[in-house]
């Protein structure tokens, strides 16, 4: 069983400038509760009992969020806001742990993996990019999916979904010969960071949860530097590949990159039209909106 989840929260979010300029862009609200709340709680559904944030020093108020907050706990329990309350002091089941390791320098995903290191240990392991929000079609997540597929198949798991061709060049490309179904894995032949449109292999991008082998660190230790000068996990994954089974995990859930203006502004209508208290009030408000 995969417990463990590695959460890079180090970046800068520069494509998220201005809002990302004093407050991490992890904490930007999405509705009513900040993105990083949906993800944390998407691995805590999928089975995960250990959050592993690696992170960086002007990033202290994710660590916070996930905290108890006594005076504030507190404070509304003198007013007798006890639903509030409730959610406040019970962020995360009790079972649930939230641990951090700072990233010292900004040197790429694959190093950011690699900082969590010993705190992942010899077990195997998920990785959630915390810019990508996915939101699920059917019960099973497809995170549980791809862990339960890595249970039965021991294969690591790689989430892609379809991108128009011409966005290819920003994400990771993998190669399939066979292109498997929805929530469906397949063996791939290969992986490619950002590569040119016209050097793509497919138009399968990976998108942000991965299920690995502890062994995928000893690899990352000896990765060298790749697309953007950087330490990249899809080059570790690539060599991970040649010597056992990797598998590319389709989808069946939608995505929403967060990282980018107009993907947090899709997921803002989305997740708001879909709020248990708010939905219809939001949905109302919409249609007020002369476009
Ligand atoms: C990272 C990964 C890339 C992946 C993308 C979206 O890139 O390196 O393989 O496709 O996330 O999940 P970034 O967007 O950080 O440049």
């Amino acid at each position: 069983m995969i417990k463990k989840a590695v959460l890079p929260v180090a970046g800068l979010g520069t494509r998220f400038l201005p809002a990302s300029k004093s407050i991490p862009k992890e904490m930007v609200t999405v509705v009513d509760r900040p993105a990083i709340d949906y993800v944390v709680k998407e691995a805590v559904a999928a089975g995960i009992e250990q959050i592993i944030l690696v992170t960086h020093s002007s990033k202290a108020s994710i660590e916070n969020y996930f905290d108890r907050n006594f005076e504030l706990e507190a404070a509304l329990a003198a007013k007798n806001k006890s639903e509030m309350l409730h959610e406040i002091a019970n962020m995360l089941p009790a079972h649930v742990s939230v641990v951090s390791v700072r990233q010292p320098q900004p040197l790429g995903l694959g190093h950011a993996v690699l900082c969590a290191k010993e705190i992942v240990g010899d077990a195997p392991f998920a990785v959630l990019l915390p810019d990508v929000l996915v939101k699920n079609k059917t019960a099973e997540s497809d995170l549980l999916r791809m862990i339960q597929r890595f249970d039965v198949s021991q294969a690591a798991q790689i989430m892609v979904e379809d991108v128009p061709g011409n966005l290819v060049d920003q994400y990771g490309i993998v190669d399939v010969s066979e292109p498997p179904a929805e929530g469906q894995s397949a063996v791939m032949q290969g992986i490619i960071e950002k590569p040119a449109v016209h050097a793509a292999p497919s138009n399968l991008a990976v998108v942000g949860r991965y299920i690995l082998p502890a062994k995928i660190m000893q690899l990352l230790e000896q990765t060298p530097k790749g697309a953007g000068n950087e330490i990249q996990l899809t080059d570790a994954i690539a060599i991970l590949q040649q010597s056992e089974a990797v598998e590319a995990y389709r989808m069946s859930g939608q995505t929403f990159d967060c990282g980018s203006k107009i993907g947090y502004l899709k997921a803002v209508l989305h997740y708001g039209a879909d709020h248990p208290q708010l939905g219809d009030a939001f949905k109302a408000l919409m249609k007020d909106i002369p476009l």
